[in-house]
């Protein structure tokens, strides 16, 4: 059945504005579609009673917490950005396990700095950008918990009143894209390729740290520029926790490995490698070799499964 997405929009407005009334309610940005869409969604039904916040957890990759903060700006948006950097990379020290390093970014950011923001600003209501596609692979175990109370450490039996607003709760990814165009998000936004929450981190296998996390977005920043034109579903680049001798201006020096993964997918559930032309492939590798550090480039061609898309 074809779903009416202004219908949709102004219901939701609709919803919005009756369950909060005229209360205050928070939601925290990301570079994502989902945030993005509830962000103009809540903002069209609340105005200034909607308060938008953007962490800074030093994941990001480069320019994109000023680049979004701009972004909403011109759409009128205000978006309160937290540089929450030095909380993040302290959380991260040491830990070189995969759950470990993803349970650290989780519990900074819900526990620490959103809470923080909630109680701040008063706010009953907090807004999520979940979607059908979550919701069906938290309840297979597929995903972990995607309960937002829970991860702030706040008991919903305890009666505090708070409430969750999950506007795309009902839609999949393509339905959200069709809303974010609606509402008039950049095409850059709507149709952005997918970025896990973990950020960098998930591409750093081993400890992060701000050399490494510099390494890799130096990285991304160039796998992201020469695949962009390709129509591939999601490209990336990560730093092994591994090192390869290699030669720079005649001496023999002990350097870091970048892996690039780019991949055709619907779904992100099964993933065939892209074929990519020899040609950007080298430039590709030439590139990444002269970031600092960087000895050598190699191209993943294995398809999921066995292996996942991220690393860690
Ligand atoms: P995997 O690595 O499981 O990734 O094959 C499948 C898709 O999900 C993205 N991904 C994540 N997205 N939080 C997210 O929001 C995460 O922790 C996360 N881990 C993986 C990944 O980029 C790919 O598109």
């Amino acid at each position: 059945m074809a779903v009416n997405y202004r219908g949709f929009i102004e219901e939701q407005v609709e919803s919005i504005r009756r369950q909060v009334g005229d209360g205050i309610a928070i939601n925290a940005l990301s570079g994502g579609v989902d945030r993005s869409t509830v962000t103009v969604l809540a903002h069209r039904a609340l105005g200034l009673r909607l308060r938008t916040i953007f962490v800074d957890n030093a994941l990001m990759r480069e320019g994109e917490p000023r680049r979004v903060v701009s972004m909403f700006a011109r759409m009128g948006i205000k978006v309160e950005l937290i540089d929450a950097r030095r909380q993040f990379l302290k959380a991260l020290k040491d830990l070189t396990d995969p759950e470990e390093k993803r349970q650290a970014i989780t519990d900074t950011f819900y526990r620490d700095v959103f809470a923080k923001a909630v109680r701040r600003t008063k706010a009953k209501f907090l807004f999520h950008g979940t979607i059908l596609t979550d919701i069906e692979e938290t309840v297979a175990g597929i995903k972990r918990q995607h309960n937002i109370l829970a991860q702030i450490g706040i008991d919903p039996q305890k009666a505090y009143g708070y409430q969750v607003i999950e506007p795309l709760a009902t839609l999949r990814k393509d339905g959200v894209r069709k809303v974010a165009a609606i509402l008039g998000l950049p095409a850059d936004i709507t149709y952005r390729i997918p970025f896990p929450g973990p950020a960098l981190a998930a591409r750093i296998v081993g400890e992060v740290t701000e050399e490494r996390l510099a390494t890799v977005r130096a990285a991304t920043e160039i796998v992201e520029a020469e695949l962009k034109t390709t129509g591939a579903f999601q490209y990336l680049a990560v730093l092994l926790n591994d090192y390869a001798t290699g030669i720079r201006g005649g001496k023999r020096e002990f350097g870091q490995i970048i892996v690039v993964r780019c991949i055709e997918s619907t779904d992100a559930r099964k993933a065939t490698v892209t074929e990519l032309p020899w040609k950007t492939l080298h430039r590709l590798a030439r590139r990444i070799t002269s970031i600092p550090g960087v000895n050598r480039c190699v191209y993943d061609l294995t398809p999921k499964p066995p292996a996942t898309v991220e690393y860690i």
